[in-house]
């Protein structure tokens, strides 16, 4: 009986060459996950059975696919070619997209040669971005990642809770004459964006004083409800637009990454969403066996249907990447956290993994102890880049390679460790391996790899909610929270006394009104 073990498999150069990739310029290393030839061509053949071409196809033609909201998710559209063509209800949107792109690169230009003046005739040097969930993770995430290609000829910031602090420790540190604000929220009525935003300008007019320029030169809107902007007092050429058929965890490759286009200039943007376009034209044209979004869902649907694994892990070995791992929780867990399936049923088999990550190598010093030896095993995807970022820093280039090397060195043994274990050193020592995982590796972290790195989880999200036969794309399960938040809220201010707690909320308002000011 041949071993099945990883330490065995990967010993087989002809497993290496079968279940590696090169695509764009990333190389995928699938040969330490639990899988053979075989296991694939049964995954594909799940695939076309449950007709993930033609899922496929739908997603990128416009097809209504979000069915609870009656609605496309063209993510897609955002980034392909000008001469594309692409109807909603029976209006080409390409155009649609294209004028918003050249309004937000406008808006970017004209803030970054410091031409768009506050309400006291000084330059905006600063911009803010409030918002939360994809207005916020994503656009947070590509800024982070690509730190080292913005000139920093402005200060960006992300405000995202309502915890006072977030807002507070920023704006302690930001001049309101020389701020601006943008108000992202695809549906303008994300509790948390706008109580951030009324806190923001009650701030800019407590220190400018009654000034009717405020709204128009410090804060600009994005969002799809028009309507209710105009209504908040912004007007049309402040109001940056985003649509309803595109998902706020999908929509980086839109005006919602504002303050991403700000940072490093809308020509780096571009490129961004030419590597997304990349990745989604592969996605697009490749037969199953040779499409790395639609592996990576197969392998996710093998590790977590036919191996039971509940949990999937995510570890980029950069430090520009340290906000990835909380971008893919949104994107992967309110796509795919699911119970009901496209039919109304309730499914009868699991659906989406919890995500966790985190960067490496601090990653080793937390949750690695688990990876290796915890009796539950968490599959993992190791991302990397062979060269470092352009650094501006202070150290010399041969510091950067050094520790570079460290770095990926690091990334390879903890993968290669997963998988061989080690039975040596006794009991309490060993590991006992086994363990999968998958490497995708890079060239370097620059705006075009990371659009591809951003389509690729796209697509393998949605390669697996396809053949959960579940909707990726509706996130109906955060209302409960927000529907319950009002009643607590009035409660906590003392507005009123509802009865209709149970006993355990009712026990912490009165432990809360206890403690109240107690300090
Ligand atoms: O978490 C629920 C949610 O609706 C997300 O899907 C969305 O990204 C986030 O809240 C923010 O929504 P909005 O962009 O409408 O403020």
């Amino acid at each position: 009986m041949r071993s099945c073990h990883l330490r065995d498999l990967i010993s087989d150069q002809n497993r290496i060459e079968m279940l590696s990739f090169d695509e764009g310029n990333l190389f995928f290393d699938f040969s330490k996950q639990l899988v053979s030839s075989e296991t694939i061509g049964l995954l594909t053949d799940l695939a076309e059975r449950a007709g993930l071409t033609s899922q496929i196809a739908q997603l990128f033609e416009g097809k209504f696919i979000n069915r609870s909201e009656n609605r496309p998710a063209l993510h897609t559209a955002l980034r392909m070619p000008t001469n594309s063509r692409v109807e909603v209800e029976g209006q080409d949107v390409i155009p649609i997209i294209q004028a918003s792109h050249e309004r937000a690169f406008d808006f970017a230009d004209r803030i970054r040669a410091k031409q768009w003046l506050g309400a006291t005739g000084q330059p905006i040097s600063s911009v803010v971005n409030i918002g939360i969930g994809g207005s916020h993770l994503g656009p947070y995430m590509a800024y982070k990642a690509l730190r080292s290609y913005s000139d920093n000829s402005i200060d960006c910031r992300f405000i995202s809770n309502v915890d006072p602090r977030d807002l507070n420790t920023n704006l302690s540190s930001l001049d309101p004459e020389t701020t601006l604000f943008i108000v992202n929220s695809k549906s303008f009525t994300t509790s948390e964006t706008l109580t951030n935003a009324e806190s923001a300008m009650e701030w800019v007019e407590k220190n400018l004083g009654e000034n009717p320029e405020i709204l128009q030169k410090h804060f600009v809107a994005v969002t799809a409800n028009k309507e209710k902007a105009e209504r908040y007092g912004f007007t049309p050429d402040n109001i940056y637009p985003i649509w309803e058929w595109v998902g706020g965890r999908f929509s980086i490759s839109s005006a919602t990454s504002l303050a991403l286009m700000v940072a490093v200039g809308p020509e780096y943007f571009k490129t961004m969403n030419e590597g997304c376009q990349q990745m989604d034209q592969h996605f697009q044209s490749s037969d199953l066996n040779e499409n790395i979004p639609a592996l990576m869902g197969l392998i996710g649907i093998w590790n977590r249907n036919f191996l039971g694994y509940s949990s999937h892990a995510v570890i980029p070995y950069a430090y520009d990447l340290a906000a990835f791992p909380a971008y893919l929780e949104q994107l992967e867990m309110e796509s795919n956290g699911k119970n009901i399936d496209n039919e109304g049923n309730l499914v009868m088999y699991e659906t989406g993994p919890s995500i966790l990550g985190g960067v490496g190598t601090n990653a080793q010093h937390a949750i690695f102890q688990y990876l290796h030896q915890g009796t539950t095993i968490i599959p993992v995807d190791f991302i990397a880049f062979v060269n470092p970022s352009p650094s501006k820093g202070t150290i010399g280039k041969d510091v950067v390679m050094r520790q570079h090397e460290a770095l990926i060195a690091n990334c390879f043994a903890q993968s290669q460790g997963l998988a061989i274990g080690d039975t040596e050193g006794g009991r309490s020592l060993s590991s006992d391996g086994n363990r999968p995982s998958s490497t995708i590796l890079a060239s370097r972290l620059d705006p075009f790899t990371l659009g591809q790195l951003i389509a690729l989880y796209e697509h393998k999200v949605f390669t697996m909610g396809a053949l959960w036969q579940i909707n990726s794309f509706d996130q109906w399960g955060v209302e409960l929270g927000k529907s319950l938040v009002s009643n607590v809220s009035n409660d906590l201010a003392g507005i009123s006394t509802s009865t209709g707690h149970d006993s355990s909320t009712r026990s912490l308002i009165d432990q809360f009104h206890q403690r109240k000011d107690k300090i």
